[in-house]
């Protein structure tokens, strides 16, 4: 193998977990763009409140975590986790769900459409049981053997 090729094979395995992958029909965004809205989930700051994976910095355990998004049956435990309730949710939590925690962040339509589509696509490889990758700590982005279990500082 080349040498080239032997530096940037492994990070290209190791940035795997984090490509979007296509999630089932029931979950497609129409008209989303999941590219799109993984930048746009760094640019609003979602990472301020939630672990995201894929998205560097997004590690705060403020909110719920969303990795995996795309296997959760509920929204805000009120809501099937369609695309259309998270789409409205995105756009207005506040209209939803009266009093949550979770602000309202002033986005546009599309924005929450392509941002939804990218939420989707999390979890969403059914070739592993378990996919793995999620953000630990600052700086920290990157497959972990156990997803569900983060160190604790102390
Ligand atoms: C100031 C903190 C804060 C910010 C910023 C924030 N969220 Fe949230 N988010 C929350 C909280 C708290 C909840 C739980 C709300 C509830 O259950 O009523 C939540 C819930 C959610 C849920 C549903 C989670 C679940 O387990 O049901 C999604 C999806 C979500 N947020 C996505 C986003 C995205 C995408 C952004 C950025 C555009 C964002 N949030 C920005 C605090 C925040």
């Amino acid at each position: 193998m080349p040498r080239l090729a032997r530096r940037v094979l492994p990070v290209l395995l190791l940035l795997l977990p984090a490509c979007d992958a296509e999630p089932p029909a029931a979950q497609r965004v129409a008209g989303g763009d999941a590219a799109r809205g993984r930048t746009l989930v760094a640019q609003h700051g979602c990472g301020a409140c939630h672990v995201v994976p894929g998205v560097a910095g997004a590690t705060s355990w403020a909110g719920p975590p969303l990795h995996e998004w795309s296997r959760r049956g509920w929204l805000a435990g009120r809501f099937p986790n369609t695309p259309a309730t998270l789409v409205a949710w995105l756009r207005d939590p506040q209209a939803m769900s009266p009093g949550s925690a979770m602000p309202d962040l002033g986005l546009a339509e599309d924005e929450a459409r392509d941002i939804a589509a990218f939420l989707m696509t999390l979890g969403a490889s059914r070739a592993e049981p378990v996919p793995a990758g999620m953000p630990l700590g600052p700086n920290a982005g990157g497959p972990r053997p156990d997803p569900r279990l983060r160190p604790r500082d102390g």
